[in-house]
């Protein structure tokens, strides 16, 4: 099998992740540092290491959902003392990572497994997976500026990805949208909103292609059910 697929199915994250850590120099095979990405592993007999901690595939893949609440992180430890995600899932730290990230002040729906390839398929642009967030702003906005978001707004004389928009709820003084995206580029729904002069109040991912939060509690987590692992082993 080739090295990247192997450290994927040892839940070392995507294969595009992994290969940095070939490239690192932190994977050894039998005792020697590999940096030939094309490098195939005996699964039977090779001894496989990762900064000097031998490393093995997971016989089975789990995924989770959480609903992540504001106020946590989606790394495993954070330099400020922040809460982590792993505060809510102890079992799963060193075992399961988030697919994709939510910042730090955003809620919502996070897909957690050690399945590296289909976090690969989840995040990556090609695979076109819809995410909707629901965003709250402050005040109301114009038909016009909606237009600007679906087309891509421009940041730093480049054009965002474009984006599906729909007010949801007007109320006096804040507004709910439905954004979808099929990018995932870093706090890309909060700069969508910046060059149309808008105020995030909340910022709430409700759904990850047909995988949706559904009634999940903030702060709880679940195992995906066997429709959505049949809608997962299909893309
Ligand atoms: N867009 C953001 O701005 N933040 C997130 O956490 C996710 C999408």
């Amino acid at each position: 099998m080739r090295i990247n697929k192997y450290l994927a199915q040892c839940g070392l994250g995507s294969r595009r992740k992994v290969e940095e850590l070939i490239l690192e120099n932190k994977v050894q095979v039998n005792g020697k540092v590999i940096n030939n990405l094309a490098f195939q592993v005996n699964e039977k007999k090779d001894k496989v290491t990762v900064e000097n901690k031998e490393v093995k595939p997971f016989n089975e893949y789990v995924y989770l959902k959480l609903n992540k609440p504001k106020g946590y992180i989606c790394s495993a430890k954070d330099e400020k003392g922040r809460k982590t995600i792993y505060d809510l899932i102890p079992d799963a730290k060193g075992r399961l990572f988030s697919v994709g990230r939510l910042d730090y002040n955003t809620e919502g729906l996070l897909l957690l497994t050690n399945d590296g390839d289909l976090a690969y398929k989840l995040t990556h642009p090609n695979y076109e997976i819809e995410k909707e967030y629901i965003v709250v702003i402050e005040g109301k906005i114009k038909e016009s500026e909606c237009a600007v978001l679906r087309a891509g707004v421009i940041e730093n004389g480049k054009r965002m990805p474009e984006a599906k928009v729909d007010v949801i709820q007007v109320l006096k003084d804040r507004t709910r949208l439905s954004v979808r995206i099929d990018e995932g580029q870093n706090r890309q729904v909060r700069r969508m909103f910046d060059p149309i002069g808008k105020t995030i109040i909340l910022l709430k991912r409700v759904r990850i292609g047909e995988i949706t939060l559904g009634g999940l509690v903030r702060g709880k987590y679940k195992e995906l059910n066997e429709e959505e692992l049949a809608y997962l082993s299909k893309i």
